[in-house]
């Protein structure tokens, strides 16, 4: 067995792998340099039937050739697939215009929930919530509206299938029974709002809609430590800042069954500044909810003992102050579902 014919074999195969230039063509080097029926392949097998000494010889250079051509053959193949690439089709044309993702946002009552929590948060207030739907005691009972009572009647209810369950279940009709919850687990003093949705069985129209939401506030201290005139400045300092104008708040004597006493609640127009305009049809105020200094009775539903605690609570339409700030005129709009509404804000 020659020597120099197996380094032949050597630099033939290194000369045609590196100068194959198709896949086909370094297949077919492969079967013929390096396959079963390849001549070194033959000369491996015949290594058997060699001397000793020839063996010693012939067998590592066989080997080391084997090698050499299984790395020119690897190489040669991913030199084949690179330049095979259509590096025309892969451009990329870095100056078309971007896809843009579509991106959602907050729904307009989101917006203004939080941005009413980010006054209140500044004014020392802690953000409080509750179900959606309640027992009859946190939305009526605990809040002084006894069984039977004719107040109830001031607020159309949804109620819930509740045969065989210890009480009657309802949508919340206000966000007022999360001053209960909320007094159940905390001592005075506090200060909270409580932002929420809330739901009326009535019929709808531009100012009414059967979901919507309402916010809530409930600031309680020891007995004469908080009075309707904290009511009145912290309500002034909140319609100031979110109306971004000076804001006056009337207090009309009213009745609420949690407060006494108790007030329908004003703010002066945030459009003619109480000079009187359409907005406010002539009068210079704008309706806003109501307001009062909670019952004791309310006090002891909650746990607290008659007499040693003095507070006092609102609850306004979240819609209509949106609607007021972006001069929407329909209160349908925001549960609606048109997301052409929706996109504008
Ligand atoms: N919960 C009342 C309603 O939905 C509004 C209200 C009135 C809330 C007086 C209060 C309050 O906290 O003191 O009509």
């Amino acid at each position: 067995m020659s020597t120099e014919r197996i380094v032949e074999i050597g630099e033939e195969g290194k000369k045609a792998f590196a100068s194959a230039d198709s896949e086909e063509s370094l297949r077919e080097l492969e079967v013929r340099f390096l396959g079963r029926k390849s001549e070194l392949t033959g000369i491996l097998k015949g290594l058997k039937d060699l001397s000793p000494d020839e063996k010693r010889e012939v067998g590592p250079l066989v080997q080391g050739v084997r090698t050499v051509l299984a790395e020119a053959s690897a190489s040669a193949k991913e030199r084949v697939q690179r330049e095979s690439r259509d590096w025309e089709a892969e451009r990329i044309d870095v100056t078309a215009p971007g896809m843009a993702d579509p991106l959602g946002h907050l729904h307009p009552v989101t917006s203004i929930i939080n941005e009413v929590e980010d006054i209140f948060t500044g004014l020392g207030f802690e953000v409080a919530d509750g179900p959606d739907l309640e027992s009859d005691f946190y939305n009526f009972e605990a809040l002084n509206f006894p069984a039977d009572h004719p107040a109830r009647d001031m607020q159309d209810t949804f109620f819930i299938e509740s045969d065989g369950l210890d009480q009657r279940y309802l949508l919340r009709t206000h966000t007022s029974p999360v001053q209960i919850r909320y007094m159940e687990t905390h001592t005075p003093p506090f200060r909270i709002i409580v932002p929420g949705r809330t739901f009326r069985n009535e019929s709808t129209d531009a100012t009414h809609e059967h979901t919507f939401h309402q916010f809530e506030s409930l600031v309680v201290g020891e007995r004469g430590d908080v009075t309707v005139g904290h009511l009145k400045y912290v309500a002034e300092s909140f319609f100031s800042e979110f109306f971004g104008r000076a804001v006056t708040v009337r207090l009309r004597p009213s009745y609420f069954p949690f407060v006494e006493p108790g007030f329908e609640f004003d703010i002066s127009c945030v459009f003619c500044g109480g000079d009187g305009c359409p907005s406010c049809k002539g009068v210079g105020w704008i309706e806003i909810g109501g307001a009062g200094m909670v019952q004791q009775k309310v006090f002891e539903a909650a746990g607290y003992p008659r007499g040693k605690y003095q507070g006092f609570a609102w609850g306004f339409g979240l819609e209509r102050l949106a609607m007021m700030k972006y001069r929407i005129p329909d209160t349908r709009s925001f549960m609606g579902g048109d997301l052409r509404f929706i996109r504008q804000f």
